[in-house]
């Protein structure tokens, strides 16, 4: 590398994606712009306080573009070529990984040539890590399109310290057992000091698949890697969170609170506003919230003009086919109910297939009166956590899936099992009706984890474990 910054770099954060977006105006002029995720809001200050780069995928093909410095943190571009697009995200990590991830709600596909993709490309994401980092470095690798990226780091660059966390579930090995490369993965995650899991049980599944994939002695979160130069490794829970004052205090600025009022004029000032934000991913249980929305209309137990339904599905992964299909199953049911039940004053449900700003968002959280978390299987699900840090007026009820992370957390939340279509009707009936006091007392024990334990929390906490592993 001709840049004269390289391997200078204590701090290197590896993620998929990088912590900012390419936007090109209309007339050409290009420049990056920071995207506003909660791991970037949390390690954004870490970063600039020591030195830090951000190694990732700039979102689109056939860019390569020189490393940079982007307001304190410099940013290690990493390019993938139209082909790899298919093969490494769209395909293994998000047709592959994702769905069997995701207790496999839709069918994984295992093409070996997907597989090679993800060899080749995490082995890119390593060597420009090897090249980014300062001796004795510390390393922290993001998520499950990386897996691979702790052992090939170690065998680059045994100085450094390796921390690899996973944002999404990691599954019970009846399942995990599928994969062709399974053993590989684990052995990729073992290169790192620690690897950091949502929750307990995500930790859990993991030792056990090491245990039957490579026999290795595995104790509480401690697991014995064998070999010339015997070290242990820590797997462990470390259940991410999100800016917890950040949202809150948009939800204070008097101009969102009046975005929130005049969302309920629009929407004719229903009784009951309900609330659904996802990614449209078919592991958020949207048709199922949906199911159970229309039937409590069919059966004359919630009419259009008491309570109307906003759900917010921002577009995501459109060129695989599974997310296209779930496209067109969401939008035929929507159609279908609003046709059913609207009228010509009041549809039943407002569909809304695009992302917003964040402003907006914490303006739909406050005006709604009940949010739907009806995952059938998440990692976390940080929108549960943002309509917690919004309500300061300690009102609203969530419904929460015991199939999302969050639900481990949020204990006073109304929690559903987003399969049993009769129980979610009666949960958000329930939602519907719950006296005041009680919404103020649930709510007030999700915000008092929420607001304890947000995202710089979190990345304290998993940085702190591993500069302690350090001998
Ligand atoms: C999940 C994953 C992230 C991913 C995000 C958006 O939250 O855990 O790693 O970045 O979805 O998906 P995308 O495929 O657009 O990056």
């Amino acid at each position: 590398m001709n840049d004269s910054r390289a391997a200078s770099y204590d701090f290197v954060v590896v993620a998929n994606r990088l912590p900012v977006d390419r936007v090109i105006e209309p007339d050409g002029t290009e420049y990056w712009k920071g995207s506003p995720g909660g791991l970037v809001t949390a390690l954004v200050p870490v970063m600039r306080a020591s030195g830090g780069a951000w190694v990732g995928w700039a979102g689109q093909p056939d860019l390569t573009i020189e490393p940079f410095d982007n307001d304190g943190i410099h940013i290690v571009p990493i390019s993938l070529s139209e082909a790899e697009v298919e093969t490494y995200y769209e395909g293994f990590s998000n047709d592959t990984l994702w769905p069997l991830y995701h207790d496999v709600i839709a069918p994984p596909s295992y093409h070996r040539v997907w597989w090679d993709s993800y060899v080749t490309v995490n082995r890119r994401f390593a060597e420009a890590t090897a090249a980014a980092a300062a001796p004795g470095a510390t390393v922290w690798v993001q998520d499950y399109q990386l897996q691979l990226v702790p052992r090939m780091l170690r065998e680059l660059r045994p100085d450094l310290t390796i921390g690899f966390f996973n944002h999404i579930p990691f599954p019970p090995y009846g399942i995990f057992s599928q994969l062709p490369w399974r053993r590989q993965i684990i052995e990729g995650l073992l290169g790192a000091d620690i690897i950091g899991f949502q929750r307990v049980a995500d930790a859990s599944n993991f030792a056990r698949a090491v245990r039957r994939l490579l026999g290795h002695t595995t104790r509480g979160n401690t697991i014995w890697v064998p070999g010339a130069s015997p070290r242990t490794v820590t797997a462990k829970a470390f259940p991410i969170s999100i800016d917890s004052q950040g949202f809150e205090e948009l939800a204070r600025r008097p101009e969102i609170q009046e975005r929130a009022r005049q969302i309920r004029e629009d929407l004719g000032n229903p009784t009951t506003v309900m609330l659904g934000v996802d990614r449209l991913d078919y592991t958020k249980g949207i048709g199922h919230r949906l199911k159970a929305y229309g039937e409590l209309l069919g059966d004359g137990r919630v009419s259009v003009e008491d309570v109307v339904l906003v759900q917010v599905a921002s577009p995501s992964r459109e060129r695989v086919e599974t997310y296209r299909q779930l496209r067109d199953e969401i939008e035929l049911t929507v159609g279908r109910i609003n046709g059913d039940f609207g009228t010509i004053s009041h549809a039943a449900v407002n569909y809304l297939h695009h992302g917003f700003p964040r402003e907006e968002m914490v303006a739909l959280y406050l005006a709604a009166d009940v949010m739907l978390v009806t995952a059938l299987r998440d990692g976390m699900n940080l929108v549960a956590k943002e309509y917690a840090a919004v309500r300061f007026d300690n009102d609203g009820v969530l419904l929460l899936s015991e199939f999302a992370g969050a639900s481990d957390e949020l204990r006073t939340a109304l929690r559903i099992n987003p399969h049993d279509i009769d129980g979610m009707k009666e949960a958000m009936l329930q939602a519907i009706a719950m006296p005041k006091a009680e919404r103020r007392r649930r709510m007030r024990a999700m915000r008092k984890r929420v607001l304890e334990n947000d995202v710089a929390r979190w990345s304290s906490g998993f940085l702190t474990a591993l500069e302690a592993t350090r001998s």
